[in-house]
């Protein structure tokens, strides 16, 4: 895996004033957001750094990256010639900015790129990037996700891992309640679904554990009473849980996730929340004939119980309502209903999110007609 330089806490963005130095960029492509690039202070941090050096700004593209806006940021950035890439935002910002930086490089375009995962590939301009939220921890992995015809595609590399990885809480002190509630759900999401996965290891649990107990430590403050202390934790909640699942990836949470957001419009932090509850008590039913680990039923047995009792539960049942209770404290619905899906709508997200692919890394083997079942009870 590609190495990557950190620099955490309050104040580490003008750390990218190193960065600067160090690569003596001719031009700089600044991928942000639109109004958040403003709002979080990043561009009152990054443009004095950046002092003379000229630089493109790209921010003209939807949440949840599409591919033809990728292919947008591709030619705009090879028109202008930049030599370094900047980051500043939240999950599709970093998605989009780790897309085009790695594709520009690429001779083959997006689509062949996507179709062939394995070919060769080039590295790309470095890449520095700075989540002014707390929750992707998009910086942290070699992954990048983007929609195609309203499917969820990911690119997966070394090189999409950014070079440099600036997460100053700083920049997540003027997020609303409401988005810090729905980027922290998706750090809760993503600790606790690398935790499980299949494709853990010591290393990514250890990444996952710290992640989960800060997030239940700090995530109902943030959202409620925030102080610095609440977003440095959950600035750092996110960026350790990222670099879990750049080693676990993601489970079956995830998968159902990505049609709830693509044709229903659900927050991504959301959509994958939704389903945890329900999928944490699924889960611990795992027995010998439907455990998907290697290392057997026992062992994803003892993962869900350490699981448990991180949250504070002794049951199952006890977990997933520990959940449930987060969410809700933290102003989110936990029904599908609450999220505007109605029961008609349940054979569209079984259709586009049962992909059996992308929950082999679940724990415990889910069938269509379980995933239903799951998706009824909520309704
Ligand atoms: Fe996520």
């Amino acid at each position: 895996m590609s190495a990557q330089t950190e620099y955490l806490g309050a104040g580490s963005v003008a750390c990218l004033g190193e960065v600067l130095q160090r690569h003596a960029p001719r031009r700089v492509f600044l991928v942000t957001g639109r109004a958040s690039y403003e709002a979080s202070g990043a561009r009152a941090a990054i443009e004095p750094l950046l002092g003379a050096t000229p630089f493109v700004r790209f921010h003209d593209f939807e949440s949840n990256p599409r591919l033809e806006d990728v292919e947008r940021g591709i030619r705009l950035f090879r028109e202008s010639a930049c030599d370094l890439v900047v980051a500043a935002g939240g999950g599709s910002v970093m998605d989009m900015a780790k897309s085009v930086r790695f594709l520009a490089a690429q001779e083959a375009g997006a689509r062949d790129c996507l179709r062939d995962a394995g070919g060769p590939r080039r590295r790309g301009a470095p890449l520095a990037a700075i989540p002014t939220t707390a929750g992707s921890g998009s910086e942290a992995t070699r992954f990048a996700v983007l929609y195609v015809d309203r499917e969820k595609e990911s690119l997966e590399h070394e090189f999409v891992l950014p070079d440099y990885a600036i997460v100053d809480p700083g920049l997540t002190a003027r997020l609303s309640p409401r988005q810090t509630a729905i980027s922290g759900l998706d750090a809760l999401c993503q600790a606790t679904e690398s935790f499980w996965s299949v494709l853990s290891t010591p290393e990514s649990q250890g990444y996952a554990r710290r992640a989960l107990g800060l997030v239940l430590e700090h995530l109902d403050r943030a959202v409620n009473r925030p102080d610095a202390a609440a977003r440095a934790g959950m600035a750092e909640a996110a960026h350790v849980a990222g670099k879990a699942i750049c080693i676990s990836k993601t489970t079956a949470c995830h998968a159902v996730s990505y049609p709830l957001t693509s044709y229903f419009g659900v927050p991504h932090g959301l959509a994958a929340a939704l389903t945890l509850p329900s999928m944490l008590a699924f889960n611990a039913g795992v027995t010998v004939a439907d455990c998907q680990d290697a290392r057997g039923a026992a062992w994803v047995g003892r993962i869900l119980g350490e699981l448990m009792a991180l949250i504070g539960a002794d049951s199952p049942a006890g977990a997933a309502a520990a959940l449930t209770d987060l969410m809700r404290n933290v102003g989110m619905p936990v029904r599908l209903g609450e999220a505007g899906i109605r029961p008609a709508d349940i054979p569209l997200i079984l259709d586009h999110g049962f992909n059996p692919g992308r929950v082999k890394n679940n724990p415990r083997r889910l069938t269509r007609e379980e995933l239903k079942a799951l998706l009824d009870a909520m309704a």
